[in-house]
């Protein structure tokens, strides 16, 4: 059944209101990698001032380390929380009430030069890291839930711009002519303070998940007048129908908890393919550059490294907007194979060219070169894609459970790959990216053989699709095939 749908004022109001929480967690992904040197300066100075003696090297990298690397610990905590939020008062209010942490941690960061503190200044990277962890699930499963199925993909994707966006100002927020400089450096932590204002605004003009209110709290009319609005016409008989089958299916089902994910053989599958997903994301080494690119372009011999940092962001932007346009219409499956190859392919030139840098100085074009196209595959596919496809993978009863499960896969190799990748570059030196290149093809081949396309589906026939090949027992298991009958589709999508 396809439930297609036009994208209405309404529904571009909600998903864009929703995905100000997106923008906050790439914020804040991106705001402590250009002030370093400056916050490192302050650590420096309170600690002298306390202790009246200047602060170890190894204690200043192991404080900055943990200032940078607690927002993921937060992110891990949030993430696993979301369920205990979404089915008790609901996709918009968990999303407004999340927005008591930005308020608390704007204060904590905003203030700590005030108070010679650096200790709040780590408190508040662990606040807003939380609340980013509650967003990587609120967010992607609103916008999932008021989608037509023809939009999903592009809509889902929004939540990646949202991310991407919030870096890129991060980036240039934080050079030193605005805001990455002695004095303004906490406006620039708490400038996150603004989005949550403006969040906290206009959450309220809009609507509540009709999937919610129909599936979870059985509030049928009240689902209709919201679908009616954010679809742009009376007709939603399509629509309704749809969800009325879910909650049917689903007063069959009890209530999922995390554990029944791994034990029942109907959601053993999905949730095994959506935490690979997570991990196909942080493990293919993203982050190793959106945290260390200044270093890493550096080292390459790059002579303006912020700069090239600032053109990584605008690359990032450029191809996750690309994907947004092309997912609906060339599918998952496609983007995010093409996204992960393309990825190992730039791996093995960034390699190659830090490699010889000491003997061929041109190198260093090569290396950005390298960089800019492995961030771009990367938001072909692997950026956007893992985020939106756990809210396709599940109905609206194991829903919640699985976001939790995927949000944790994916702050956890997060956190592994932000505190890891330093020590593990001073071992491998210009190699460490091999790593990451056998990594990507682990999961290309993972990809190819077990992810199925989703596009076009709607939420019930997906979950029909794994009941099919769990019925025919998991080592027959070979979704791609299984799922294309369903559609009667070209197998190669
Ligand atoms: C994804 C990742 C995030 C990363 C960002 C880069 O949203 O989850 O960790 O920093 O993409 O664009």
């Amino acid at each position: 059944m396809e439930c297609s749908g036009q994208v209405t004022p309404q529904l571009m109001m909600a998903a864009g209101t929703a995905v100000i929480g997106s923008l906050q967690f790439g914020y804040n992904t991106g705001v402590i990698n250009a002030p370093q040197n400056i916050i490192e300066s302050f650590y420096n100075e309170t600690w002298s001032s306390r202790f009246s003696e200047p602060i170890s090297q190894g204690t200043l990298t192991g404080l900055w380390s943990l200032s940078v690397a607690i927002f993921s610990v937060g992110g891990m905590f949030g993430s696993f929380s979301v369920g205990l939020f979404v089915n008790r008062f609901g996709r918009k209010n968990s999303m407004l009430m999340a927005n008591v942490l930005v308020f608390i941690a704007a204060a904590f960061m905003g203030f700590s030069k005030l108070a010679a503190s650096f200790e709040m200044l780590i408190i508040g990277r662990f606040i807003v890291g939380l609340y980013s962890g509650l967003s990587t699930g609120f967010v992607p499963m609103y916008v999932e839930e008021i989608s037509p199925t023809n939009l999903r993909g592009a809509l889902g994707t929004l939540h990646q711009l949202g991310v991407v966006i919030g870096i890129l100002m991060a980036q240039i927020f934080g050079t030193e002519s605005i805001l990455g400089n002695a004095f303004l450096w906490p406006l620039l932590l708490a400038f996150t303070l603004l989005p949550a204002v403006l969040q906290c605004v206009l959450l309220p003009l809009c609507p509540e998940s009709p999937r919610y209110l129909l599936i979870n709290c059985n509030e049928e009319s009240k689902a209709r007048s919201i679908l009616v609005k954010l679809r742009g016409t009376d007709e939603v008989t399509e629509d309704m129908q749809e969800m009325k089958e879910e909650s049917q299916q689903m007063m069959r089902e009890k209530t999922v908890t995390i554990p029944e994910l791994f034990r029942s053989p109907i959601y053993r599958q999905p949730i095994f393919v959506a935490i690979m997903m997570q991990l196909s994301q942080q493990l293919s080494g993203i982050n190793a550059v959106f945290y260390y690119s200044t270093g890493i372009f550096e080292r390459a011999g790059v002579s303006q490294p912020v700069y090239a940092t600032i053109g990584a962001g605008v690359v990032n932007t450029a191809f996750t907007v690309v994907s947004l346009f092309v997912v609906e219409r060339v599918g998952r499956r496609p983007l995010q194979l093409t996204g992960l190859m393309g990825m190992a392919v730039s791996a093995v030139f960034l390699t190659v060219a830090m490699a010889l840098l000491d003997q061929v100085r041109w190198m260093s074009y090569i290396s950005i070169v390298a960089i800019f196209s492995f961030v771009a595959f990367f938001e072909i596919g692997p950026g956007p894609i893992p985020w939106f496809i756990v809210a396709e993978l599940f109905s609206q009863g194991p829903r919640p459970a699985a976001f939790a499960v995927a949000g944790f896969s994916n702050w956890s190799a997060n956190f592994l790959v932000g505190m890891g990748f330093p020590y593990v570059e001073q071992l491998c030196g210009p190699y460490v990216f091999i790593i990451f290149t056998v990594l990507l093809l682990g999961f290309f081949t993972f990809t190819y053989f077990k992810v199925p396309e989703t596009k076009g589906l709607t939420f019930d026939e997906i979950a029909a699709g794994f009941r099919q090949s769990a019925g025919q027992g998991a080592d027959k298991y070979s979704a791609p095939e299984e799922f294309n009958t369903l559609r009667g589709d070209d197998p190669d999508l």
